[in-house]
């Protein structure tokens, strides 16, 4: 079955992922860059089956280590779900500098590129693996001054695309859970009214909601669906 691993899990909705994978039997690895207080947490809740792995999945060097002692802590990797991501602020166009588009790049392109060649000879050996992207509804909705957080989504669906199509023939599956506004500790005491009208559902949804859907695109049960995008919005984005 291999480890599920987790990146940026040390709090916000991959802290719910990890844990949530871990109800499903997986090993989980809590990765995560900083917030060492935050990962031991999330751990901790988890148990037994947690590895935490300090390693900034933007360099290519620290994966290289990261994912060679999570082979000697807790195996090889059956799932990868990349979450991790740096500051996301909003900015008009005129203001974005190509570092600013590179910021964004750096966590939904490069990482998932790293952590996908690292993970691969698991997978070859297993005969399949799962990746299951991050992304975002922002890529269905074009929000106005993010241009360098929306097209580094979108490219990590195009990712998601190509990966599935060239992939699937060694039983790996690959695809994009893309939640709305899900309010995590960073947003704490911001007002989500004008967001929530129009929620088809009427709520906001919840970091569980988001684990739900990766652990379904992780487990047996989506076996034979890859190449994928799955909005956990309330049906804000309807496809
Ligand atoms: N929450 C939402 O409303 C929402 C909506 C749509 C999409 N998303 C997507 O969902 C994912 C998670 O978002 P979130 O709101 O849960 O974010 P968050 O609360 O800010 O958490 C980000 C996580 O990434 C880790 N991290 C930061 N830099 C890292 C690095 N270089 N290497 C490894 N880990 C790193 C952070 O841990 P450390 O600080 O310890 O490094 C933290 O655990 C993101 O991809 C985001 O774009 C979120």
């Amino acid at each position: 079955m291999g480890c599920a691993l987790v990146t940026g899990a040390s709090r916000g909705l991959g802290a719910i992922i990890a844990e949530r994978l871990a109800t499903d039997g997986w090993k989980v690895v809590v990765n995560y860059a900083n917030d060492t207080a935050g990962a031991t947490a999330v751990a901790d809740r988890i148990g037994q089956g947690a590895y935490v792995a300090r390693f900034d999945v933007t360099d290519e060097e620290a994966v290289r280590r990261g994912v060679a002692e999570i082979h000697e802590h807790a195996g090889p990797i059956g799932v990868v779900v990349n979450n991790a991501t740096g500051p996301q602020p909003l900015m008009p166009v005129e203001k974005q500098t190509w570092n600013d588009h590179l910021d964004q790049l750096r966590f939904f392109v490069k990482a998932p590129l790293l952590l996908l060649q690292a993970a691969l000879p698991d997978f070859r050996a297993a005969g399949g693996g799962r990746i299951v992207n991050v992304g975002s509804e922002v890529v269905d909705l074009g929000n106005a001054d993010y241009g360098h957080y929306v097209s580094a989504k979108a490219a990590m669906h195009g990712l998601t695309r190509s990966w599935a199509r060239e992939l699937g023939p060694l039983g790996i599956t690959v695809n994009t859970v893309e939640p709305g506004w899900i309010p995590v500790e960073r947003h704490a005491g911001e007002d989500v009214s004008e967001y929530r009208q129009q929620v088809p559902l009427g709520h906001m949804g919840v970091p569980a909601d988001v684990a739900e859907a990766v652990a379904f695109l992780s487990s047996p049960a989506a076996r034979f669906i890859t190449g994928q995008r799955l909005a956990v919005n309330g049906g804000r984005t309807m496809s």
